[in-house]
Protein backbone atom coordinates (compact mmCIF):
# COMPACT_ATOMS: atom_id res chain seq x y z
CA UNK A 1 0.00 0.00 0.00
CA UNK A 2 1.19 3.32 -0.75
CA UNK A 3 2.25 6.00 2.26
CA UNK A 4 -0.78 8.12 3.04
CA UNK A 5 -0.22 11.94 1.52
CA UNK A 6 -1.56 14.51 4.41
CA UNK A 7 -1.64 18.08 3.80
CA UNK A 8 -1.47 20.94 6.39
CA UNK A 9 -5.07 20.57 7.93
CA UNK A 10 -4.64 16.68 8.20
CA UNK A 11 -6.97 16.24 5.12
CA UNK A 12 -6.30 12.65 3.48
CA UNK A 13 -4.80 13.18 0.00
CA UNK A 14 -4.98 9.68 -1.65
CA UNK A 15 -6.07 8.24 -5.19
CA UNK A 16 -8.76 5.33 -4.98
CA UNK A 17 -10.23 2.93 -2.55
CA UNK A 18 -10.44 -0.90 -3.10
CA UNK A 19 -13.69 -2.73 -2.15
CA UNK A 20 -14.25 -6.18 -2.04
CA UNK A 21 -17.95 -6.33 -1.89
CA UNK A 22 -20.22 -8.71 -1.20
CA UNK A 23 -20.23 -8.57 2.85
CA UNK A 24 -23.34 -7.24 4.78
CA UNK A 25 -22.99 -4.07 6.93
CA UNK A 26 -24.10 -4.03 10.17
CA UNK A 27 -23.44 -1.60 13.41
CA UNK A 28 -24.25 2.09 14.08
CA UNK A 29 -22.98 5.26 12.84
CA UNK A 30 -23.32 8.87 13.00
CA UNK A 31 -23.19 11.49 10.57
CA UNK A 32 -20.80 14.41 10.80
CA UNK A 33 -22.17 18.47 10.56
CA UNK A 34 -23.47 19.20 7.45
CA UNK A 35 -20.82 20.29 4.88
CA UNK A 36 -23.81 22.88 3.01
CA UNK A 37 -24.43 24.24 6.45
CA UNK A 38 -21.00 24.54 7.48
CA UNK A 39 -19.82 26.57 4.44
CA UNK A 40 -22.17 28.60 4.22
CA UNK A 41 -22.57 29.75 7.67
CA UNK A 42 -19.00 30.11 7.77
CA UNK A 43 -19.01 32.49 5.04
CA UNK A 44 -21.75 34.20 6.90
CA UNK A 45 -19.55 35.34 9.75
CA UNK A 46 -17.83 37.83 7.67
CA UNK A 47 -20.71 39.72 8.56
CA UNK A 48 -19.32 40.08 12.45
CA UNK A 49 -17.87 43.45 13.64
CA UNK A 50 -15.14 43.51 16.42
CA UNK A 51 -16.66 39.99 17.82
CA UNK A 52 -16.30 36.44 17.03
CA UNK A 53 -18.34 33.37 16.54
CA UNK A 54 -17.81 29.52 17.49
CA UNK A 55 -19.09 26.89 15.33
CA UNK A 56 -19.28 23.30 16.61
CA UNK A 57 -19.40 20.22 14.66
CA UNK A 58 -17.76 21.37 11.55
CA UNK A 59 -17.07 18.88 9.38
CA UNK A 60 -13.29 18.33 8.22
CA UNK A 61 -13.67 18.58 4.71
CA UNK A 62 -11.55 19.80 2.38
CA UNK A 63 -14.42 22.41 1.22
CA UNK A 64 -14.66 23.55 4.75
CA UNK A 65 -10.48 24.32 5.08
CA UNK A 66 -10.70 26.32 1.48
CA UNK A 67 -13.81 28.46 2.97
CA UNK A 68 -11.73 29.09 6.38
CA UNK A 69 -8.65 29.68 3.92
CA UNK A 70 -10.75 32.43 2.19
CA UNK A 71 -12.03 33.97 5.50
CA UNK A 72 -8.44 34.64 6.50
CA UNK A 73 -7.54 36.61 3.41
CA UNK A 74 -10.25 38.64 3.95
CA UNK A 75 -8.70 39.64 7.40
CA UNK A 76 -10.09 37.11 10.09
CA UNK A 77 -8.08 35.47 13.23
CA UNK A 78 -9.53 31.32 12.84
CA UNK A 79 -9.01 29.00 14.74
CA UNK A 80 -9.81 25.43 14.41
CA UNK A 81 -9.46 22.54 17.48
CA UNK A 82 -11.23 19.47 15.38
CA UNK A 83 -14.71 19.88 14.71
CA UNK A 84 -14.63 23.30 16.61
CA UNK A 85 -13.95 26.65 14.84
CA UNK A 86 -13.49 30.06 15.80
CA UNK A 87 -13.71 33.07 13.77
CA UNK A 88 -12.95 36.56 15.08
CA UNK A 89 -12.49 40.19 14.23
CA UNK A 90 -13.47 41.64 11.03
CA UNK A 91 -13.28 42.43 7.15
CA UNK A 92 -10.78 44.13 6.31
CA UNK A 93 -10.22 43.39 2.68
CA UNK A 94 -12.58 42.83 -0.05
CA UNK A 95 -10.38 41.55 -2.68
CA UNK A 96 -10.06 37.16 -2.80
CA UNK A 97 -7.16 35.07 -4.67
CA UNK A 98 -7.93 32.47 -6.69
CA UNK A 99 -6.55 30.07 -4.44
CA UNK A 100 -9.59 28.83 -2.71
CA UNK A 101 -12.43 31.02 -4.23
CA UNK A 102 -12.38 29.42 -7.34
CA UNK A 103 -12.52 25.54 -6.27
CA UNK A 104 -16.03 25.76 -4.80
CA UNK A 105 -19.24 26.52 -5.31
CA UNK A 106 -20.35 28.31 -2.08
CA UNK A 107 -17.78 30.92 -2.46
CA UNK A 108 -20.17 33.02 -3.78
CA UNK A 109 -21.63 33.38 -0.64
CA UNK A 110 -19.21 35.49 0.26
CA UNK A 111 -20.43 38.02 -2.28
CA UNK A 112 -23.41 38.84 0.57
CA UNK A 113 -21.64 39.28 3.86
CA UNK A 114 -18.33 41.11 2.61
CA UNK A 115 -20.78 43.68 0.07
CA UNK A 116 -22.65 43.96 3.59
CA UNK A 117 -19.55 45.17 5.36
CA UNK A 118 -17.47 46.57 3.25
CA UNK A 119 -19.82 47.70 0.27
CA UNK A 120 -17.88 46.02 -2.62
CA UNK A 121 -15.82 43.23 -3.52
CA UNK A 122 -13.74 40.92 -5.91
CA UNK A 123 -14.25 37.58 -6.21
CA UNK A 124 -13.55 34.90 -8.08
CA UNK A 125 -15.83 32.93 -9.90
CA UNK A 126 -16.59 29.93 -8.44
CA UNK A 127 -15.83 25.92 -8.57
CA UNK A 128 -17.34 23.15 -7.36
CA UNK A 129 -18.86 20.22 -8.63
CA UNK A 130 -18.68 19.44 -12.16
CA UNK A 131 -22.60 18.55 -12.70
CA UNK A 132 -23.88 20.89 -15.58
CA UNK A 133 -24.79 24.07 -15.88
CA UNK A 134 -24.11 26.23 -12.73
CA UNK A 135 -25.05 30.17 -14.24
CA UNK A 136 -24.80 32.74 -11.98
CA UNK A 137 -27.52 35.19 -13.18
CA UNK A 138 -30.11 35.03 -9.97
CA UNK A 139 -27.17 35.70 -7.92
CA UNK A 140 -26.76 39.04 -10.10
CA UNK A 141 -30.49 39.53 -9.83
CA UNK A 142 -30.16 39.57 -6.15
CA UNK A 143 -28.01 41.99 -5.87
CA UNK A 144 -29.21 44.13 -7.98
CA UNK A 145 -32.28 44.10 -6.04
CA UNK A 146 -29.99 45.72 -3.38
CA UNK A 147 -28.72 48.02 -5.79
CA UNK A 148 -25.09 46.25 -6.15
CA UNK A 149 -23.43 46.77 -9.50
CA UNK A 150 -21.86 44.27 -10.92
CA UNK A 151 -19.09 43.07 -13.89
CA UNK A 152 -17.33 40.00 -14.52
CA UNK A 153 -14.04 40.14 -15.62
CA UNK A 154 -11.01 38.01 -16.41
CA UNK A 155 -12.49 35.29 -14.00
CA UNK A 156 -13.31 37.64 -11.28
CA UNK A 157 -17.06 39.34 -9.99
CA UNK A 158 -16.46 42.83 -9.36
CA UNK A 159 -19.18 44.08 -7.47
CA UNK A 160 -20.04 47.27 -5.67
CA UNK A 161 -22.92 48.80 -3.29
CA UNK A 162 -23.95 52.94 -4.11
CA UNK A 163 -24.15 53.08 -0.41
CA UNK A 164 -23.73 51.64 3.44
CA UNK A 165 -25.92 50.65 4.87
CA UNK A 166 -27.63 48.98 1.89
CA UNK A 167 -31.09 50.27 1.31
CA UNK A 168 -33.69 47.11 2.10
CA UNK A 169 -34.85 45.01 -0.80
CA UNK A 170 -38.17 43.25 -1.83
CA UNK A 171 -37.28 40.72 -4.68
CA UNK A 172 -39.06 37.53 -6.08
CA UNK A 173 -36.45 34.89 -6.97
CA UNK A 174 -37.21 33.32 -10.37
CA UNK A 175 -35.94 29.89 -9.01
CA UNK A 176 -35.67 29.04 -5.62
CA UNK A 177 -31.83 28.35 -5.92
CA UNK A 178 -30.09 27.67 -2.36
CA UNK A 179 -27.24 30.00 -2.19
CA UNK A 180 -28.87 33.05 -3.95
CA UNK A 181 -31.11 32.38 -1.38
CA UNK A 182 -28.60 32.73 0.87
CA UNK A 183 -26.98 35.75 -0.77
CA UNK A 184 -30.05 37.49 -0.44
CA UNK A 185 -30.53 36.96 3.45
CA UNK A 186 -27.39 38.16 3.91
CA UNK A 187 -27.40 41.41 2.29
CA UNK A 188 -30.77 41.87 4.03
CA UNK A 189 -29.74 41.42 7.53
CA UNK A 190 -27.19 44.47 7.78
CA UNK A 191 -29.67 46.64 5.60
CA UNK A 192 -31.87 49.67 5.93
CA UNK A 193 -35.36 48.74 6.65
CA UNK A 194 -37.53 45.92 5.79
CA UNK A 195 -36.61 43.38 2.81
CA UNK A 196 -38.96 40.47 1.73
CA UNK A 197 -37.45 37.84 -0.28
CA UNK A 198 -40.18 35.27 -2.15
CA UNK A 199 -39.67 32.61 -3.73
CA UNK A 200 -36.57 31.31 -1.39
CA UNK A 201 -35.11 27.84 -1.34
CA UNK A 202 -36.73 25.92 2.09
CA UNK A 203 -33.74 23.88 2.52
CA UNK A 204 -32.83 22.76 6.03
CA UNK A 205 -29.20 24.44 5.38
CA UNK A 206 -31.09 27.62 5.19
CA UNK A 207 -32.83 27.31 8.48
CA UNK A 208 -29.89 26.19 10.11
CA UNK A 209 -28.22 29.02 8.97
CA UNK A 210 -31.13 31.60 10.16
CA UNK A 211 -30.85 29.94 13.52
CA UNK A 212 -27.12 31.19 13.93
CA UNK A 213 -28.03 34.40 12.72
CA UNK A 214 -30.59 35.15 14.78
CA UNK A 215 -28.30 33.75 17.69
CA UNK A 216 -26.17 36.69 16.25
CA UNK A 217 -28.75 39.62 16.85
CA UNK A 218 -30.68 39.01 12.95
CA UNK A 219 -34.28 39.72 12.91
CA UNK A 220 -35.98 36.93 10.49
CA UNK A 221 -39.17 35.93 10.23
CA UNK A 222 -40.90 33.68 7.46
CA UNK A 223 -37.28 30.75 7.52
CA UNK A 224 -38.77 27.28 6.08
CA UNK A 225 -41.56 29.04 4.17
CA UNK A 226 -41.58 30.68 0.59
CA UNK A 227 -41.29 34.22 1.90
CA UNK A 228 -38.83 35.87 4.10
CA UNK A 229 -38.62 38.74 5.71
CA UNK A 230 -35.76 40.57 7.37
CA UNK A 231 -35.48 44.05 8.91
CA UNK A 232 -31.94 45.12 9.24
CA UNK A 233 -30.04 45.76 12.30
CA UNK A 234 -27.14 47.69 12.69
CA UNK A 235 -24.57 45.30 13.72
CA UNK A 236 -24.37 41.41 14.53
CA UNK A 237 -22.58 40.01 17.95
CA UNK A 238 -20.65 37.28 19.33
CA UNK A 239 -22.14 34.14 19.12
CA UNK A 240 -21.85 30.18 19.39
CA UNK A 241 -23.75 27.20 17.18
CA UNK A 242 -23.56 23.60 16.43
CA UNK A 243 -23.77 22.63 12.88
CA UNK A 244 -26.82 20.61 12.25
CA UNK A 245 -26.17 16.93 11.18
CA UNK A 246 -25.42 16.04 8.11
CA UNK A 247 -28.89 14.85 5.51
CA UNK A 248 -26.46 13.81 2.74
CA UNK A 249 -24.12 11.74 4.58
CA UNK A 250 -26.96 10.00 6.55
CA UNK A 251 -28.80 9.20 3.50
CA UNK A 252 -25.41 7.91 1.68
CA UNK A 253 -24.88 5.85 4.96
CA UNK A 254 -28.58 4.57 4.77
CA UNK A 255 -28.29 3.75 0.95
CA UNK A 256 -24.99 1.72 1.90
CA UNK A 257 -27.03 -0.50 4.69
CA UNK A 258 -29.31 -0.79 1.86
CA UNK A 259 -27.03 -1.30 -1.37
CA UNK A 260 -25.10 -4.16 0.98
CA UNK A 261 -28.54 -6.24 2.15
CA UNK A 262 -27.00 -5.38 6.06
CA UNK A 263 -28.98 -3.87 8.65
CA UNK A 264 -27.77 -1.09 10.94
CA UNK A 265 -28.51 2.20 12.74
CA UNK A 266 -27.94 6.18 11.86
CA UNK A 267 -27.60 7.81 15.02
CA UNK A 268 -28.11 11.60 16.11
CA UNK A 269 -29.16 12.66 13.11
CA UNK A 270 -32.36 14.29 12.28
CA UNK A 271 -34.87 11.73 10.61
CA UNK A 272 -37.48 14.23 9.17
CA UNK A 273 -34.93 15.51 6.77
CA UNK A 274 -34.48 12.21 4.81
CA UNK A 275 -38.14 11.24 4.76
CA UNK A 276 -38.11 11.74 0.92
CA UNK A 277 -35.55 9.51 0.47
CA UNK A 278 -37.56 7.12 3.78
CA UNK A 279 -40.75 7.15 1.52
CA UNK A 280 -39.01 5.64 -1.99
CA UNK A 281 -37.17 2.93 0.64
CA UNK A 282 -40.51 2.12 2.23
CA UNK A 283 -42.14 2.20 -0.82
CA UNK A 284 -39.81 -0.53 -2.43
CA UNK A 285 -40.33 -2.62 0.76
CA UNK A 286 -37.69 -1.81 2.49
CA UNK A 287 -37.96 -1.88 6.17
CA UNK A 288 -37.14 1.84 7.91
CA UNK A 289 -38.18 2.49 11.50
CA UNK A 290 -37.71 5.94 12.30
CA UNK A 291 -36.98 6.33 16.44
CA UNK A 292 -36.13 10.10 17.76
CA UNK A 293 -32.96 11.02 16.10
CA UNK A 294 -31.92 7.22 15.11
CA UNK A 295 -32.97 5.39 11.48
CA UNK A 296 -32.76 1.70 11.23
CA UNK A 297 -32.70 0.21 8.64
CA UNK A 298 -33.81 -3.40 8.54
CA UNK A 299 -32.61 -6.10 5.99
CA UNK A 300 -35.57 -7.27 4.06
CA UNK A 301 -36.70 -7.89 0.56
CA UNK A 302 -36.85 -5.31 -2.38
CA UNK A 303 -40.14 -5.72 -3.57
CA UNK A 304 -40.85 -3.02 -6.18
CA UNK A 305 -39.34 -0.44 -8.44
CA UNK A 306 -39.91 3.31 -7.71
CA UNK A 307 -40.30 6.85 -10.17
CA UNK A 308 -38.86 10.48 -8.66
CA UNK A 309 -38.27 13.79 -9.70
CA UNK A 310 -35.93 15.71 -8.07
CA UNK A 311 -37.24 19.32 -6.64
CA UNK A 312 -35.85 21.74 -4.19
CA UNK A 313 -36.94 20.85 -0.68
CA UNK A 314 -39.45 19.84 0.60
CA UNK A 315 -38.52 17.59 -2.58
CA UNK A 316 -36.37 14.21 -3.46
CA UNK A 317 -33.05 15.77 -3.17
CA UNK A 318 -30.99 16.23 -6.35
CA UNK A 319 -27.69 15.53 -4.42
CA UNK A 320 -29.27 12.40 -4.08
CA UNK A 321 -29.94 11.39 -7.30
CA UNK A 322 -26.37 9.40 -7.73
CA UNK A 323 -27.19 7.71 -4.74
CA UNK A 324 -30.79 6.42 -5.47
CA UNK A 325 -29.78 5.41 -8.96
CA UNK A 326 -27.75 2.62 -6.95
CA UNK A 327 -31.03 1.05 -5.83
CA UNK A 328 -32.76 0.77 -9.35
CA UNK A 329 -30.19 -2.45 -9.60
CA UNK A 330 -31.34 -4.25 -7.11
CA UNK A 331 -35.23 -3.83 -7.87
CA UNK A 332 -37.93 -6.64 -9.64
CA UNK A 333 -38.28 -4.02 -11.70
CA UNK A 334 -37.69 -0.69 -13.70
CA UNK A 335 -37.16 2.57 -11.91
CA UNK A 336 -37.71 5.82 -13.64
CA UNK A 337 -35.94 9.31 -12.29
CA UNK A 338 -35.71 12.42 -13.71
CA UNK A 339 -33.57 15.13 -12.41
CA UNK A 340 -35.18 18.38 -12.85
CA UNK A 341 -32.57 20.55 -11.06
CA UNK A 342 -29.38 19.70 -12.81
CA UNK A 343 -30.44 18.12 -15.95
CA UNK A 344 -26.66 17.02 -16.75
CA UNK A 345 -26.16 15.01 -13.64
CA UNK A 346 -26.10 11.48 -14.71
CA UNK A 347 -21.57 11.05 -14.71
CA UNK A 348 -22.38 7.72 -12.46
CA UNK A 349 -24.74 6.51 -15.28
CA UNK A 350 -21.94 5.81 -17.51
CA UNK A 351 -18.99 4.43 -14.69
CA UNK A 352 -22.23 2.41 -13.57
CA UNK A 353 -22.60 0.84 -17.35
CA UNK A 354 -18.99 -0.25 -16.60
CA UNK A 355 -20.39 -2.61 -13.83
CA UNK A 356 -23.05 -3.82 -16.43
CA UNK A 357 -25.59 -1.85 -15.18
CA UNK A 358 -28.39 -1.47 -17.74
CA UNK A 359 -29.51 2.12 -17.62
CA UNK A 360 -31.10 3.62 -20.36
CA UNK A 361 -31.27 7.72 -20.77
CA UNK A 362 -33.66 10.55 -22.29
CA UNK A 363 -32.54 14.07 -21.50
CA UNK A 364 -32.94 14.12 -17.97
CA UNK A 365 -34.54 10.80 -17.50
CA UNK A 366 -33.26 7.30 -16.85
CA UNK A 367 -34.78 4.61 -16.21
CA UNK A 368 -32.80 1.61 -14.32
CA UNK A 369 -33.23 -1.65 -15.39
CA UNK A 370 -31.97 -4.94 -13.21
CA UNK A 371 -31.45 -7.56 -15.83
CA UNK A 372 -27.83 -8.28 -15.35
CA UNK A 373 -25.62 -9.76 -13.06
CA UNK A 374 -23.12 -6.82 -11.86
CA UNK A 375 -19.62 -6.97 -11.90
CA UNK A 376 -16.66 -5.30 -10.16
CA UNK A 377 -14.82 -3.00 -12.24
CA UNK A 378 -12.38 0.26 -12.50
CA UNK A 379 -14.34 3.25 -12.41
CA UNK A 380 -14.05 7.19 -11.54
CA UNK A 381 -16.34 9.67 -10.19
CA UNK A 382 -15.47 13.31 -10.26
CA UNK A 383 -17.99 15.19 -7.82
CA UNK A 384 -19.06 13.99 -4.25
CA UNK A 385 -22.29 12.06 -4.97
CA UNK A 386 -21.20 9.99 -7.90
CA UNK A 387 -17.95 8.60 -6.09
CA UNK A 388 -20.31 7.58 -3.18
CA UNK A 389 -23.03 6.10 -5.55
CA UNK A 390 -19.99 4.59 -7.30
CA UNK A 391 -18.82 3.12 -3.72
CA UNK A 392 -22.36 2.21 -2.18
CA UNK A 393 -22.48 0.03 -5.77
CA UNK A 394 -19.06 -1.86 -5.18
CA UNK A 395 -20.43 -2.58 -1.75
CA UNK A 396 -23.65 -4.74 -3.49
CA UNK A 397 -21.50 -6.79 -5.71
CA UNK A 398 -19.95 -10.18 -4.52
CA UNK A 399 -16.27 -8.92 -6.69
CA UNK A 400 -13.27 -6.00 -6.13
CA UNK A 401 -13.78 -3.00 -7.63
CA UNK A 402 -11.44 -0.04 -7.53
CA UNK A 403 -12.92 4.03 -7.02
CA UNK A 404 -10.71 7.18 -8.92
CA UNK A 405 -11.99 10.37 -7.49
CA UNK A 406 -11.78 10.18 -3.82
CA UNK A 407 -10.39 14.05 -3.52
CA UNK A 408 -13.68 14.56 -4.46
CA UNK A 409 -14.98 12.48 -1.76
CA UNK A 410 -12.97 14.20 0.47
CA UNK A 411 -14.35 17.11 -0.59
CA UNK A 412 -17.98 16.68 1.32
CA UNK A 413 -16.95 13.64 3.88
CA UNK A 414 -14.55 13.43 6.28
CA UNK A 415 -13.50 9.77 7.40
CA UNK A 416 -16.60 8.16 5.35
CA UNK A 417 -14.06 5.06 4.34
CA UNK A 418 -13.15 5.10 8.13
CA UNK A 419 -17.63 5.12 8.79
CA UNK A 420 -17.66 2.39 6.37
CA UNK A 421 -14.55 0.02 7.34
CA UNK A 422 -16.25 0.38 11.19
CA UNK A 423 -19.86 -1.39 10.07
CA UNK A 424 -17.81 -4.18 8.72
CA UNK A 425 -17.22 -3.03 4.97
CA UNK A 426 -13.89 -4.41 3.38
CA UNK A 427 -12.70 -1.37 1.91
CA UNK A 428 -9.28 0.42 1.78
CA UNK A 429 -7.77 3.64 0.67
CA UNK A 430 -5.01 2.79 -1.34
N1 LIG B 1 -29.53 28.34 -11.06
C1 LIG B 1 -29.62 29.29 -12.05
N2 LIG B 1 -29.06 30.51 -11.83
C2 LIG B 1 -28.45 30.81 -10.66
C3 LIG B 1 -28.35 29.83 -9.64
C4 LIG B 1 -28.91 28.60 -9.87
O1 LIG B 1 -30.19 29.04 -13.13
O2 LIG B 1 -27.98 31.95 -10.51
C5 LIG B 1 -30.10 27.00 -11.29
C6 LIG B 1 -29.02 25.92 -11.32
O3 LIG B 1 -28.40 25.82 -12.58
C7 LIG B 1 -29.83 24.67 -10.95
C8 LIG B 1 -30.85 25.24 -9.97
O4 LIG B 1 -30.91 26.64 -10.18
O5 LIG B 1 -30.49 24.18 -12.09
C9 LIG B 1 -30.55 24.94 -8.50
O6 LIG B 1 -29.26 25.43 -8.18
P1 LIG B 1 -28.96 26.10 -6.77
O7 LIG B 1 -28.54 27.51 -7.00
O8 LIG B 1 -30.06 25.84 -5.82
O9 LIG B 1 -27.67 25.29 -6.35
P2 LIG B 1 -26.49 25.89 -5.48
O10 LIG B 1 -27.08 26.80 -4.48
O11 LIG B 1 -25.39 26.37 -6.32
C10 LIG B 1 -26.60 24.08 -3.58
C11 LIG B 1 -25.72 22.98 -3.05
C12 LIG B 1 -25.60 21.86 -4.06
C13 LIG B 1 -27.02 21.34 -4.37
C14 LIG B 1 -27.91 22.50 -4.85
C15 LIG B 1 -29.35 22.08 -5.08
C16 LIG B 1 -24.14 24.13 -1.61
C17 LIG B 1 -22.74 24.55 -1.38
N3 LIG B 1 -24.39 23.53 -2.78
O12 LIG B 1 -25.96 24.57 -4.75
O13 LIG B 1 -24.85 20.84 -3.40
O14 LIG B 1 -26.95 20.35 -5.38
O15 LIG B 1 -27.91 23.55 -3.88
O16 LIG B 1 -29.91 21.58 -3.93
O17 LIG B 1 -25.00 24.31 -0.77
C18 LIG B 1 -23.50 18.95 -3.23
O18 LIG B 1 -23.48 19.13 -2.01
O19 LIG B 1 -23.09 17.87 -3.77
C19 LIG B 1 -24.04 19.99 -4.10
C20 LIG B 1 -23.78 20.08 -5.40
Amino acid sequence: MKERIVDDKNIIKSNYVQIRGGTKLKGTVKPDGAKNSALIQLAATALIEDSWVTLENVPMISDVHDTIMMLGECGFITKQEGSKVTIAGSASTSTFSDLYGSKIRASLVFLGSIIARLGEIKLPLPGGDKIGERPIDIHMEVMKSFGIETTIKNGYIHARAKELPLKSSSIYLRYPSVLATVNAILLAILAEGKSILMNVAKEPEIVDLTNLLTKMGACITGVGTDKITIVGVSSLKSAHHEIMPDRLETAALIMSFVMSNGKGTIEKTIPEHNEPLIQVLRSCGIDVNVEGDRIHIIDSPITQGFRIETRPYPGFATDLQPIITTLGLKCPEPSVITDTVFKERFAHVNELRKMGANIERVENTIRVIADQKLTGATLEGNDIRTVVSLINTALSINDESIIYGISHLERGHSNFINKLKHLNAEIDLV
